[in-house]
């Protein structure tokens, strides 16, 4: 969010771009081309940017393809702790219809793993988009038709962020750190099932927070099926949690896009799903097919 409010401050046109983006996918849900895509199962491409300083921040091909493998068992609602979702919203648990697989083949052309790795002189990023550069980084492959995504340190206590559809092809994607990623090799517990690139993958395809970034009840995740909710939640809830006059059932917290650990996040919903799938048909045209 901090990266998204400073592209919004100082680049109109990245304004300008998200009332377009959030016009099309308004259009796309109401006109129905949305669930038309849901229907269809869409692969994307992926490459991953290992940027490391130190011979363990090179994670291994594991690490990258125990990733690969949450995010096809999360965006397919395969994940096998979606029966953790409380009986109320069981029905609300959403197949995206969505699959990744790492690259085959490189822009020009090439034969791939999909897995480019760069030794850095620097010890951690910010979120400021540096790592996406060949100064430090390693600048991304086209973001019509890869989902780039940066394996890297970062400051700030960040387990990774995203760009939304709408800002600069050359920053397209998301960020993780080394830590949060996959589920082998260097990932570290409580966030060590691999859902923070799960999280960031769903702001890449235009999800907001569940809670909407506001303080108190009045925003909006632009999704009807997600309660209101006045804030994140972290670690493990119990359910109910109440916030918003959204009782009984209260907080959707058990979804990706909250702040609750791993083994505490499973489902996307529905309407979820359509904006995502809105994304991939109407803004990121072409990708994924
Ligand atoms: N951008 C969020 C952060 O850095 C990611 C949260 C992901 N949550 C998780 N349980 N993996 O805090
Ligand atoms: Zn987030
Ligand atoms: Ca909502």
């Amino acid at each position: 969010m901090i990266r998204h409010e400073y592209l919004s401050e100082t680049q109109a046109s990245y304004r300008r771009n998200l009332e377009g983006v959030e016009r099309r996918t308004a259009r796309s849900i109401a006109s129905g081309r949305a669930a038309r895509a849901v229907s269809r199962l869409v692969k994307v491409s992926v490459v991953v940017h290992v940027i490391f300083r130190r011979e363990v921040e090179n994670i291994s091909d594991a690490q990258v393809k125990s990733q690969i493998d949450v995010l096809n068992r999360d965006f397919r609602a395969k994940n096998p702790d979606r029966s953790q979702a409380p009986a109320v919203w069981k029905s609300l648990v959403a197949d995206a219809n969505i699959e990744f697989a790492l690259a085959t083949r490189d822009p020009n052309g090439k034969a791939t793993d999909g897995i480019t790795r760069t030794k850095t002189t620097r010890t951690s990023f910010l979120p400021d988009d540096s790592m996406k550069t060949a100064a430090g980084g390693h600048a991304p492959w086209p973001a019509r038709r890869y989902l780039n995504i940066w394996v890297c340190n970062l400051g700030q206590n960040l387990l990774g962020y995203a760009q939304f559809p709408g800002g600069p092809a050359k920053t397209d994607g998301v960020v993780i750190l080394g830590s949060a990623f996959g589920t082998k090799g260097t990932a570290a517990a409580p966030f060590n099932l691999g859902r923070t690139a799960t999280h960031e993958v769903g702001h890449w395809l235009n999800l907001r927070h569940i809670w909407a970034d506001t303080l108190g009840c009045g925003g909006s995740d632009f999704v009807s099926d997600t309660p209101n909710q006045a804030g994140p939640n972290t670690g493990k809830p119990a359910f109910p949690h109440l916030s918003c006059t959204n009782g009984p059932n209260g907080d959707m917290f058990m979804n990706y896009m909250d702040y609750v650990d791993d083994v505490a996040m499973v489902m996307f919903t529905p309407g979820q799903v359509a904006r995502m799938n809105a994304c991939l048909a109407d803004i990121r045209g072409g990708l994924g097919r």
